[in-house]
């Protein structure tokens, strides 16, 4: 059997080829799916559809059968990030060591990619003939929270700034306030990859609740370790713009307790994640990947 490290790259280039090789085969304007493509593709680290495929892995799900959630998931993802990089949002130039989509296409291109791209998710999804009709609807509905629950923690993350202030001011939140935000921007598609590998799995009531737990622990963990990168890593690593938060007076637990208390925060997250999978067979690589995260920062 693969390690971890081998089957997250192995898994990472299967998603990678089935997305690109899906979308060629769409019918719609040149420009558009060229954009998609270019939305989809690089060297990303693939985590969310890793994660489902892993958890459904638990299980003894076949690849076949979670591998077109897992390419729903990853599509949902992307269209965050490319709305995420607009002007208007976060104005981010760099993503995945590439220009970003508005600026190796244009705005209007970009927010329409990143329109086409949720949609997909959801055509890919409900179009997946190897998953049961039942866990297919549980599936959609959750996925459709999730990219909801996207939605508000980006709301609550530009609010943050200060934006809708008549100041400006950046707003100052308190822990509570920042593990809300954070979950739900960041959050949410992270413990519906989790949920989903389960769901699809036929986990039983209190498998799924430890493995949303794991999702969600892993999913505070991984907006940390990334708010960690935008502090202290450097851009050529993290293949996108860094020290760019504390400018834009993002609500970020670095800003509140500094990077040694984030940092310690970080280990007790990857402690948590990993301690909900304790007793589950084959979750070797799901134990792994916290400590994985985590040392992305320290590295
Ligand atoms: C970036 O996501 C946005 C965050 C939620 C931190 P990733 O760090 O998963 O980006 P890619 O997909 O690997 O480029
Ligand atoms: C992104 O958070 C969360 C999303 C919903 C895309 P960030 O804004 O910190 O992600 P990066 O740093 O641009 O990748
Ligand atoms: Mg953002
Ligand atoms: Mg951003
Ligand atoms: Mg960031």
């Amino acid at each position: 059997m693969p390690g971890f490290e081998a089957t997250l790259a192995r898994d990472a280039q299967t998603v990678e080829n089935a997305l690109t090789d899906l979308i060629k085969n769409k019918t719609c304007p040149p420009r558009l799916q060229e954009a998609m493509l270019h939305a989809v593709s690089g060297p990303a680290k693939r985590l969310r559809p890793f994660l489902l495929m892993e958890t459904a892995r638990l299980f003894s799900v076949a690849d076949a059968m979670s591998l077109p959630a897992a390419l729903s998931l990853e599509c949902a993802h992307c269209y965050s990030l490319v709305h995420d990089d607009l002007p208007c949002m976060d104005d981010d130039s760099l993503r995945r060591g590439r220009p970003a989509l508005h600026v190796a296409y244009d705005e209007a291109t970009a927010i329409l990619a990143g329109d086409a791209l949720l949609t997909l998710a959801f055509e890919i999804l409900s179009g997946a003939k190897t998953i049961q009709p039942a866990i297919k609807l549980m599936l959609i509905g959750e996925l459709g929270a999730a990219a909801s629950t996207i939605v508000s923690g980006q709301m609550l993350d530009l609010a943050a700034e200060g934006r809708f202030e008549t100041s400006r001011m950046p707003q100052r939140l308190d822990e509570a306030q920042i593990f809300d935000l954070q979950s739900r921007k960041t959050g949410a598609l992270i413990c519906y990859a989790a949920r989903a590998g389960a769901l699809l799995g036929g986990a039983d009531a209190e498998k799924i609740s430890r493995l949303t737990r794991y999702g969600e622990a892993l999913g505070l963990l991984y907006q940390l370790a990334d708010d960690l990168l935008d502090a202290t890593g450097s851009s050529e690593k993290a293949g996108k713009a860094v020290a760019k938060d504390a400018k834009a007076g993002k609500a970020t637990f670095v800003a509140l307790l500094g990077v040694q208390a984030a940092r310690t925060m970080l280990e007790k997250l990857a402690g948590q994640a990993r301690a909900a999978v304790e007793h589950f067979d084959k979750a070797e690589n799901l134990r792994a990947l916290p400590a994985y995260l985590a040392a992305r920062v320290s590295e």
